[in-house]
Formats: structure tokens, sequence, C-alpha cells
């Protein structure tokens, strides 16, 4: 496993991604990216998980960038491709169909943010700092940061970031919207649990419909979008798990939802 760019492992229905590249901060250079793409891929698909937890490996940070040793060397179309590949990476993360949730340990820089935008969910510590610092590499952001930043906290804060290429805080991202809450160091993996836990017992054909109509919302017209949740919200009468959740309620019990 020392030698892997990404560390998996599974609690229950929870499944930990870490990426695993600590004495480089985590970076992300190509075979980071295909390994990113291959674990989402294969948790998608595995009924056994209901949700995962993105991280970083060490006490540092979550992910401080795309390669940058990696970065230097590429051709122009060489860079396309890669920026293609990260775009595919973060699309991949940003369509799944159970929950992801950013575990943001230490530094989100780059691709970092742009990795943790692509995720559900952003949980970080108040040691953790924020940025789009490609700017101070004669760069742009690649991985679809000035898209993504965008959408999460509008154009003065997308462009401060961008522009400025200055780290803030996390207290300063919350602010901002970027991040949904921030924790002492000390009490992130609590939270980020809790969280998880919560998650992996909600119903998980609820909990795609949700996914799949804010991010469709996220990208059409507001009359399409009632459209799909007013389809989406029928379809759930078809599911087992609406039948117990609503009978669950009635009886003051817990539900159980079995994914059905
Ligand atoms: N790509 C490749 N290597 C990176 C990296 C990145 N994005 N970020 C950090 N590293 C490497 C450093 O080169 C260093 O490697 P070395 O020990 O072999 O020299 C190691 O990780 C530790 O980083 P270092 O810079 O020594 O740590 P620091 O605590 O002094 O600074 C940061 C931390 C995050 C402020 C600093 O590493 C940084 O600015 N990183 C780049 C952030 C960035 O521009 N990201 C966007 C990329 S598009």
């Amino acid at each position: 496993m020392a030698d892997s760019p990404l560390a998996v492992t599974d609690d229950g229905a929870i499944r930990t991604l870490t990426v695993n590249r600590p004495d480089k901060l985590n970076a992300l250079d190509r075979a980071t990216l295909e390994a990113l793409y291959s674990a989402f891929s294969a948790a998608e698909t595995d009924p056994a998980v209901r949700v995962v937890v993105l991280t970083g490996a060490g006490p540092k940070a979550f992910v401080a960038g795309a390669d940058i040793a990696e970065m230097n060397g590429l051709s122009a179309v060489q860079g396309r491709d890669f920026s293609a590949l990260g775009q595919k990476l973060m699309r991949c993360i940003e369509r799944m169909p159970k929950p992801v949730i950013a575990r943001i340990n230490g530094f989100a820089l780059g691709g970092g943010l742009e990795l943790a935008m692509a995720c559900h969910l952003r949980i970080a510590a108040e040691t953790a700092k924020v940025g789009q610092p490609e700017i101070n590499l004669g760069l742009i952001p690649g991985f679809g940061g000035t898209q993504r930043l965008l959408r999460l906290c509008g154009r003065a804060a997308t462009l401060e970031l961008c522009l400025l290429g200055t780290p803030i805080t996390a207290a300063r991202a919350l602010q901002f919207g970027i991040v949904n809450e921030v924790v002492p160091a000390d009490a992130l993996d609590a939270r980020v649990q809790t969280l998880a836990q919560q998650l992996a017992q909600a119903a998980p054909l609820a909990l795609r419909g949700i996914l799949d109509a804010v991010h469709i919302g996220g990208e059409c017209a507001l009359g399409e979008g009632l459209a799909y949740e007013t389809a989406q919200f029928g379809l759930m009468f078809a599911t087992e798990d609406m039948r117990e959740g609503t009978a669950a309620f009635l009886a003051r019990r817990p539900p159980v939802f079995q994914n059905r």
C-alpha cells in the first residue's frame, strides 16, 4: 500500500479514499488521478458502499494541487489532456449517485480545492487553507475551478481567489460558502464519521434522487429542473423504502431502509 497513490478502506457501508502521497502533500499526478477515477467508478457500482469519504494522508494536506513537477514538463497537447483527465474525474465524483464527503484535513489548493468542490459535502479542519493559486504558476485552474467556484459562491469570491491566488482560511471559506462546516482539527474525524453514518443509514434511492435533481437543476432552466424533480418525486412512490420511511414515521419507530 505504501507505493499506492490511493488508500481504500471500508467501515461498513462507508468507503474512505485517502490520497496517499504525503511527501508531496498529496499532489495529483496522472497516476493519482487515474487511481481516483477507478476507485470512484468502483464505489459507484458496489452495492455495499453507500457513502464515500475523500481525504488526504498525513497531517498537513488534503491535496496541495495538481503535481507541479509533472506539469512542468508537459506540452500544450499534454496539458490539455491533463486538464481533460482531471475534469473527467471531477465530473465522475460530482455525478456519483451516492453522497461524497470531502474531509479537508489541511491544504486544499488548486486541484485540491477543485477535488473538494466536486464532492457533495465539505467539512474542513479549522487549520485548513483553501485556494486557487495557479496564477502564481502562470496558469489558470484546469480541473473545473473557474466554473465550480463560480457556481458555488459567486463571481466576487471566484475572482478574488483565482486572480490573487492567495489561500484563505477555513473560516473565510465558510463565509464564502465554499465549505459546509469548519471544526477543530481534533474533532474532524468524529464529525465526518457522524455525517457519514447518518448518510449510510438514509434511503439510498432518495439520496440518489436528490443528488440527481440538484445536479440537473444546476445545469438547466428552473422549469426543466422542477419537471425533473416531480418525475423523481413520483418515482419514489415505487420504492419499498418510501413505504418503510412513511410507515416508520406513523408507527413512531426508526426506519430501516433496504435500497429497494
Ligand atoms: N505539486 C508537486 N509537489 C508539491 C505540490 C504540488 N502541487 N505541493 C507541494 N509539493 C511538494 C513540495 O515540492 C515538497 O516536495 P520536496 O520535499 O520533494 O521538495 C513537498 O511537497 C512539501 O512541500 P513544501 O512546499 O516544502 O511544504 P510547505 O509547508 O513549505 O508549503 C504549500 C506548503 C502548500 C504552501 C506549498 O507546498 C505550495 O505552495 N504548494 C503548491 C500549491 C499550488 O500551487 N497548488 C496548485 C497547483 S496547480
